[in-house]
């Protein structure tokens, strides 16, 4: 059993690597894997008109875009822990013209908000980062006005062949060029992962923070991916992390692509239309 590491060095690591995922967040992780179950999320929460949100481990505010058209963007606010996923968000939302939004940097096991005032709390794959989700989850409790709902939407497990290739593939050419500490620390965040998609166990832990009326839904669409291209530098963008922590030169990078690209051109184009499940959780703040 390996070592467990202490929640501040894992969120070091977890901020860093969406610090460096950001620049291909909000143009195009987001709106091609993102929005869907975003809209979902909100639509599962079916918030009145007027209620009080909070986009909870926002990225690039897809969540939040999807509440403010429902409340009203001025009653919506937003937080992550990354600041260049706060600062992409920002960017992204004034796009849309709902730069009345408020978005700030902040842990989900530390919110600053004042007690009690929001309605809705929603938060799109963020639970399975938070190294103590029962802290998130007391947390999100205690910024609920009583009678308000909170939504957790997790991920459940992917397998598709584009996946595996590519998985393959990064780790033969990663190997032995990150740090063990940058491993050690990627390995754990991939348990907590796991660990924190279980359904069951999330509606526990719901129930355990204080949560009534727990109940999940789920949930499948279609993630396309497009073509070989495509989704390779959707993962680049993704795992930017990884590449700077093993120092691949601009001139490796450019390699890794090309070699992606060839090594998965045997797919067809079906493959690259990939079934993804993700459950939404949903509980309520006691009445006082
Ligand atoms: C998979 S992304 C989802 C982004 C967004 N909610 C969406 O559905 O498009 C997870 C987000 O959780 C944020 N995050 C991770 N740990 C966090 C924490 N402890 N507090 C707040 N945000 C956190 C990350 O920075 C990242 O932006």
């Amino acid at each position: 059993m390996p070592a467990r590491l202490e929640p501040t060095a894992l969120k070091t690591h977890i901020r860093a690597d969406y610090d460096a995922a950001a620049a291909a967040w909000g143009p195009e992780i987001g709106p091609r894997v993102f929005r869907v179950p975003a809209e979902r999320l909100v639509a599962d929460l079916a918030p009145r008109r007027g209620s009080r949100s909070l986009d909870l481990a926002c990225g690039s505010g897809l969540v939040a875009r999807a509440l403010a058209a429902r409340v009203g963007p001025d009653l919506v606010r937003a937080c992550d822990l990354s600041p260049a996923q706060v600062a992409g968000a920002r960017v992204a939302l004034r796009s849309v013209g709902l730069d009345g939004i408020d978005v700030r940097v902040m842990d989900a096991e530390r919110l600053r908000y004042t007690a009690g005032s929001f309605d809705i709390v929603a938060c799109g794959f963020g639970l399975n980062h938070f190294p103590r989700p029962i802290v998130a989850l007391r947390g999100a409790l205690r910024v609920l006005a009583p009678g308000g709902r909170g939504g957790f939407s997790v991920w459940q497990p992917a397998d598709h062949p584009i996946g595996r290739r590519l998985d393959e593939r990064m780790a033969e050419v990663l190997d032995g060029r990150l740090a063990d500490e940058y491993v050690r620390c990627a390995e754990a965040f991939a348990r907590l992962g796991e660990r924190n998609s279980e359904p069951h166990r999330l509606i526990g832990l719901m129930e355990e923070a204080g949560f009534r009326s727990v109940s999940s839904r789920a949930h499948a669409f279609t993630v396309d991916y497009r073509d070989a291209a495509t989704f390779v530098n959707l993962v680049l963008g993704r795992e930017d992390g990884a590449l700077r922590a093993a120092r691949l030169s601009h001139g490796e990078r450019t390699a890794l692509r090309h070699d992606l690209i060839r090594s998965l051109s045997r797919f067809g184009p079906r493959a690259y239309r990939v079934r993804r499940g993700f459950v939404v959780v949903i509980g309520q703040k006691p009445s006082a």
